[in-house]
């Protein structure tokens, strides 16, 4: 079965079962962020603040482990990302290696870093399917959110990749500096030959959290979000798929993060720690276990950490009763703990959170002083 990305899917007879914490089924992606290294110094990048913990990588041999312990627990997909995962000079070996153990790879990268002939060489390894970031459609406002001259080289890149045959999702993180050009931006992503757009509002923990007064839009803009998103999909028809992630601190709603802790994925950080969300390593009092040391077998169905908030057990009230519980998980914890200090309450953006007003009190971006943005 595919996904929107052609990605394989988890047959529905192995999902998580209800209930609190029993043991989970096989997981059905490993999100490898193989380097923190990266050209870009993006304002929301959802790397660790405190880059620094991270210079350590694994080596080539470690990460062809990782691989295989991943296969060896029922992984089906590979999410290559990090920082610029192009950076490492054993990327073709590592995707030669995960295609060999039948895994399906998905290149997650700015592409700036893209040499000629590396696309084929990548294709030829066996890559099956890439997802290039766009920061805008008008390049001095992307360049000036992603703090490099990246635009033009981006779209060279993205036409590298569909000359080597290689399917593309174009995404772009949606703020209040490019929401007016969503549309453009859809535009520009079909005219670079993506089969694939997702437009998603940035989440705000981390680099994001604290430039949250030049990256969070207002009401109208979001309302006006959704009717350029409902105008690119009438536009583009059924040729290109286009994917929409709202902004969840206005809807009321939440998000079904990582579609549940411990549920579906699981990421290896580039010093081997395995987390189960990208923000995780954050959160107090959460041991983290590490690939190379505790295994990826038990660091996802033994640890405290992927234990911690699987199922429904852990949830507080208005989760706990609630009739959205198994759909929604509760929403992001990372969400939760950025909001309110404690990652074990309801996600504050749900209307029915007793700490909402944390989400749709003014933010500071309304206040005379905005606070100078921050780049990573
Ligand atoms: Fe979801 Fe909890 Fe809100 Fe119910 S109360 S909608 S389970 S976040
Ligand atoms: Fe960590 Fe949502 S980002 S649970």
């Amino acid at each position: 079965t595919l996904d929107g990305t052609g990605a394989p899917v988890r047959p529905a007879t192995a999902a998580a079962p209800p209930g609190g914490a029993v043991r989970a089924p096989a997981p059905l992606g490993l999100i490898a962020e193989l380097t923190y290294r990266c050209p870009l110094q993006c304002a929301y990048c959802a790397n660790p603040v405190e880059l620094s913990r991270y210079r350590a990588e694994l080596d080539t041999g470690q990460w062809l482990r990782v691989l295989e312990q991943a296969r060896g627990l029922g992984v089906l997909q590979l999410h290559l990302t990090g920082g610029e995962p192009l950076l490492r000079r054993d990327l073709t070996q590592l995707i030669a290696h995960a295609a060999e153990l039948g895994l399906y790879t998905n290149l997650i990268t700015s592409g700036v870093p893209l040499a000629p002939g590396r696309a084929e060489e990548l294709a030829a390894a066996g890559l099956d399917h890439v997802q290039l970031s766009l920061q805008d459609a008008e390049p001095r406002s992307a360049d000036a959110i992603a703090g490099i001259a990246a635009h033009d080289r981006k779209l060279a890149a993205a036409r590298q990749f569909t000359s080597a045959g290689l399917p593309l999702t174009v995404n772009a993180v949606l703020h209040r500096g490019n929401l007016a050009r969503l549309g453009a931006l859809a535009d520009q992503a079909v005219e670079l030959g993506a089969d694939r757009v997702e437009l998603a509002h940035v989440q705000y923990y981390g680099w994001a959290w604290r430039n949250r007064a030049h990256l969070a839009p207002d009401e109208e803009q979001v309302r006006q979000a959704e009717r350029d998103v409902a105008a690119a999909r009438e536009r583009h028809g059924e040729r290109v798929e286009i994917g929409y992630v709202p902004a969840d601190l206005h809807g009321g709603t939440v998000k079904p993060c990582m579609n549940g802790w411990g549920r579906e994925q699981l990421a290896v950080a580039p010093n081997g720690d395995v987390l189960p969300c990208l923000a995780a390593a954050q959160l107090p009092g959460l041991t983290v276990p590490n690939a190379v040391t505790d295994g990826l077998a038990a660091s996802w169905h033994d640890s405290p950490a992927f234990n911690r908030f699987r199922g429904t057990d852990w949830m507080p009230e208005p989760c706990r009763s609630c009739a959205l519980r198994e759909l929604d998980h509760g929403g992001c914890r990372c969400q939760a703990y950025q909001f309110t200090g404690d990652p074990a309450v309801t996600d504050p953006a749900c209307r029915l959170s007793p700490h909402r007003h944390l989400v749709t009190e003014p933010v500071p971006a309304e206040t005379p002083t905005p606070v100078p943005r921050r780049y990573r």
